[in-house]
């Protein structure tokens, strides 16, 4: 779905397609060159990383990538997490030894990846890095250290790119903000 597909429900595209590409490549040339040789596996944070994680691991220049997902919810009502988090769905593989990057839509408060760097930091990887393509800079609680991150963006309810708004507009090829009116429905 485009932007212009539902021009009226966009209040304005912060990232198009093309830019979100772009940087995606810059960074997996980022990862390639600190990795070199080295085995890496890919942890993707259902479901909001979809998106990015699909992108991210073709541009890619490597065989030596594995994929493995986790799904987790936070307690707490809405759009706000608590930092207390459930795990619906672990992760297949064993990353003992393994140089792991957790992939992520967006780091918003931190308190997930707070979470999620603890859990995954105590089944003793060879290493844990963060990529998340988006940072909201200014809404974060506790502070995360992500190695490779797209864009800082505004303190703005973003959807597209695996963003949500109650589990729709994630097929927004670009990223952007909604009219007013649509939370208002
Ligand atoms: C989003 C996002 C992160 C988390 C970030 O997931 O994918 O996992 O929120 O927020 P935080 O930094 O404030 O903890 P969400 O819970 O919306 O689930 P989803 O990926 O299924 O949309």
């Amino acid at each position: 779905m485009d932007s212009a597909d539902i021009s009226a429900d966009l209040q304005h595209v912060l990232l198009t397609e093309e830019e979100l590409l772009n940087r995606i490549q810059i960074l997996a040339d980022q990862i390639q060159a600190d990795y070199e040789d080295e085995e890496i596996l890919l942890v993707g944070v259902l479901k909001g990383a979809v998106m990015v994680m699909a992108d991210l691991v073709r541009s890619l220049r490597t065989h030596k990538v594995e994929m493995d997902w986790m799904a987790v919810s936070s307690y707490g009502s809405g759009t706000t997490s608590s930092g207390v988090v459930r795990i619906l769905k672990d992760l297949d593989t064993h990353i003992e030894g393994r140089h792991v990057i957790v992939v992520e839509d967006i780091l918003d408060s931190g308190l997930t990846l707070t979470w999620l760097l603890k859990n995954l930091g105590s089944r003793h990887p060879k290493s844990i890095e963060v990529f998340t393509l988006l940072r909201k800079p200014e809404a974060m609680k506790v502070p995360v250290e992500a190695k490779y991150v797209g864009f800082d963006i505004p303190n703005e309810f973003v959807v597209g790119y695996g963003l949500d708004y109650a589990q729709k507009y994630r097929n927004l090829r670009c990223v952007g903000t909604l009219a007013p009116h649509v939370y208002e429905n």
